[in-house]
């Protein structure tokens, strides 16, 4: 059993997949390569909740098996149609195998189709008799890349079920649309695309809430020339029109200014609000056994054209029990929620928050040491107003939600101590034992 922050159960992780609240328990699978603490041959780890704050590990859901998918099962998601779990992801086939590790690939070398596999319960997959290819490898590069087409997010519109890829062509990012009737037959139908964000488009995962549309992805090549990741997860507003299959998204916002989070999904919560969880970049293992967490879930809503993440509710009512110091918290977990003057920081076991000129920033440089090209201080853009924090953290990850989720800071962190150097600020721990 885990808490609060769902972690690799040993091994590599990285996407959330197939995140979805399915006959009473939230399924959240993801990339994972169960033989060591790099990336390789994607098979995904599978998790189950019931309330978003305790996960149990359910072992490998999907696995190679297929010539399609031999090299791996990346990324995907899940619908519910009739009772039964699908899920959808992106089948790897390695064109050039790296002979000495056979869970890599080199130049570029693999093909992608996407596939489909379902499930009576969401637990049991056969994934050898139960796979089906459903979009063949892109044959045509002005549609989309026979290599990097991947990641569909499907989901049920007012017409029929939407599938959305993320491809590229002519080194531009894009998104392209599919629509189908019954999950098996998929009709290319639609792409947009956009100018200066990135060469290639991942995970994309688009929703509606508030009555608005809203698309998330993560654009590679988006941070180019500045230090640290080579892309960083966006969203925007973007209204999809079915019968057109467009969209236009407007004005991007980052997802986290922490850089750190990558490959955001969100399903709908039991109450049917949207609910989003993305993976955190970690450049080294902990205690040489695991690589690789998931933020907090959160719940995203969009107003006067900002979209805003709060801490999903079960959380922050799981952080019941009020406590003094951090040595206290249980398992290492708290939340410490402050309100601050202008200048004033705060240092939370090195992890320093401070406030000045509408913005806050963070610096983890005390608890981030030899991984300086990835970044050590953040700082949002300009705020509306406030400095209010409401901080969730763990030993390896701090996520610092800021003016009621009007931007939201995450950092991955090593070597926290449990000393606060700061004043007028509440401390909780959730209330459950280990
Ligand atoms: C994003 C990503 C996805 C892909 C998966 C492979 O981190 O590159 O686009 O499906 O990881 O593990």
């Amino acid at each position: 059993m885990q808490r609060i922050h769902l972690k690799s159960p040993g091994n590599w992780i990285n996407d959330p997949n197939g995140f979805i609240y399915y006959k009473g328990q939230y399924h959240l699978f993801y990339q994972y390569f169960p033989f060591g603490l790099t990336w390789g041959r994607m098979h995904w780890g599978h998790a189950v909740s019931s309330d978003l704050v305790s996960w149990e590990h359910k072992g490998i859901a999907l696995y190679p098996t297929k010539t399609d998918d031999r090299s791996g099962c990346f990324s995907g998601s899940a619908v519910e149609n009739k009772g039964k779990m699908y899920i959808f992801y992106t089948g790897v086939n390695y064109t050039d195998e790296d002979p000495e590790n056979i869970n890599v690939y080199r130049n570029s070398g693999f093909s992608a189709s996407q596939m489909m596999i379902s499930s009576e319960d969401g637990v049991l997959f056969d994934n050898l008799r139960d796979k089906k290819t459903v979009i063949p490898v892109i044959r045509e590069p002005a549609v989309g890349s026979d290599v990097n087409t991947r990641d569909p997010k499907v989901w049920k519109g007012r017409d029929g079920w939407y599938m959305i890829l993320g491809s590229t062509v002519d080194d531009k990012g894009r998104f392209l649309f599919y629509r189908s009737r019954d999950l098996e037959k998929w009709d290319y139908s639609g792409y947009c695309t956009a100018d200066d964000a990135g060469w290639m488009w991942e995970c994309p995962d688009y929703f509606e809430t508030d009555g608005r549309g809203i698309v998330i992805f993560s654009p590679l090549g988006i941070a180019a020339g500045s230090s640290g990741y080579e892309s960083y997860p966006v969203c925007a507003q973007a209204e999809f029109d079915e019968e057109k299959c467009s969209m236009k998204p407007g004005k991007i916002q980052p997802f986290d200014i922490g850089n750190d989070l990558y490959a955001p999904q969100s399903t709908t919560d039991s109450e049917g609000r949207r609910t989003v969880i993305a993976w955190a970049r970690m450049p080294e293992a902990v205690n040489g056994r695991w690589i690789g967490m998931f933020c907090i879930p959160r719940v995203v809503s969009i107003s006067d054209g900002h979209i805003y993440f709060r801490p999903h509710p079960n959380i922050v009512s799981a952080f019941s029990r009020e406590i003094t110091d951090i040595s206290q918290s249980s398992d290492g977990c708290f939340r410490l929620v402050k309100e601050m003057a202008e200048g004033e920081s705060i240092d939370i076991g090195g992890y320093v928050i401070s406030a000045a000129d509408r913005k806050i920033s963070a610096d983890r440089s005390a608890v981030f040491a030899g991984h300086e090209e990835i970044g050590y201080i953040f700082e949002t853009p300009e705020l509306k107003g406030g400095y209010h924090i409401d901080v969730f953290a763990d030993r390896n990850l701090i996520e610092v939600y800021i003016n009621d989720g009007e931007y939201v800071l995450s950092s991955v962190v090593y070597g926290t101590g449990s000393e606060i150097t700061g004043k007028d600020y509440s401390l909780y721990t959730y209330g459950g034992q280990i």
